[in-house]
């Protein structure tokens, strides 16, 4: 695996491995990596020729300051994970490398942005947008891979590629998780023993929510799963939302012919936790 730092590194070594291979499969990552981020790079590394991972914890897509000085960064390990999970070449750039002009993207995102993370984490998805497109132009994929995990981030990246970069391909990942359902996450070593513990029953009570939806009403279901995670000490629902997969708006009666997804955050002493499942 090649370690770049530069754009112009970056450049130098994609226009040496384009040829004669093609087809690049992008996996833009800020570090701390797990098998979560592992998974992706082994399914872009089965669909391209030439794999590329980014490694950059950024800034503009922080709304707590104390939440990006915390943000764990665990570089050498990192590297070994993306070379032994198929990755071709490494983009670590600084943040001047990436910003050397303070420009963030101004996209309307319509109501897609106004729920959940957009109402909780104020300027997070104009962040995002902004670092991915700027990947999108220097290193010209064909395809890139994100996480359903983070669900609303996946649909405002197509909504990013649809208009701005229609040629590249975005691939949706399925959440990898630990033994006991818990969503594998960066943030996950900031939970507390006991919290750690305990973490199994975000996605224990999503599933049961996915069940119950033939025997409550939304509000019913809702009212019960934040009861039953609010009953752990110290996790505390910040949203728990029932929405239309697609434009991501709650919706208030169960809809048979449309695809919803039950989307939560869930506030613990020291981070945060997102999750989602398919209803
Ligand atoms: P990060 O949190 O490092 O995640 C990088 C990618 O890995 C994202 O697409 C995320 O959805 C995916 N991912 C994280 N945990 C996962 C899990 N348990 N199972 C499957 N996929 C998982 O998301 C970001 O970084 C940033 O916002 C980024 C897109 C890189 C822009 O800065």
């Amino acid at each position: 695996m090649i370690i770049v730092e530069t754009v112009s590194e970056l450049a130098e070594a994609l226009t040496m491995m384009r040829h004669p291979a093609k087809g690049v499969g992008l996996v833009p990552t800020m570090g701390a990596l797990h098998e979560g981020h592992s998974s992706l790079i082994s399914r872009a590394s089965s669909e391209n020729q030439i794999v590329v991972s980014s490694i950059f914890v950024n800034p503009t897509q922080f709304n707590d300051k104390n939440d990006l000085l915390n943000y764990p960064r665990t570089p050498d390990e990192d590297a070994m994970l993306l070379s032994d999970a198929g990755c071709d070449l490494l983009f670590s750039p600084s943040v001047k490398e990436i910003y050397p002009k303070d420009h963030l993207l101004d996209l309307d995102f319509g109501n897609l942005d106004k729920v959940m993370e957009g109402q909780f984490r104020p300027g997070h998805f104009r962040g995002v947008a902004t670092v991915v497109s700027r990947f999108f132009e220097i290193i010209r994929p064909e395809k890139a891979y994100f996480g359903e995990k983070d669900f609303q981030q996946l649909a405002i990246i197509h909504e990013v590629s649809a208009r701005l970069f229609p040629s590249v391909t975005i691939v949706g990942c399925e959440t990898i998780r630990e033994p006991d359902g818990l969503a594998m996450s960066s943030r996950n070593i900031h939970l507390s023993s006991d919290e750690r513990l305990h973490a199994g029953i975000i996605y224990a009570t999503l599933l049961w929510s996915a069940g119950a939806v033939q025997t409550g009403s939304v509000e019913e279901v809702k009212a019960e799963a934040v009861k039953r995670i609010s009953a752990v000490a110290g996790f505390r629902v910040q949203y728990l939302e029932f929405v239309d997969s697609e434009t991501l708006q709650p919706i208030v009666s169960w809809q048979k012919d449309r695809k919803q997804r039950a989307c939560i955050a869930v506030v613990t002493s020291k981070t945060r936790l997102i999750d989602n499942v398919p209803l």
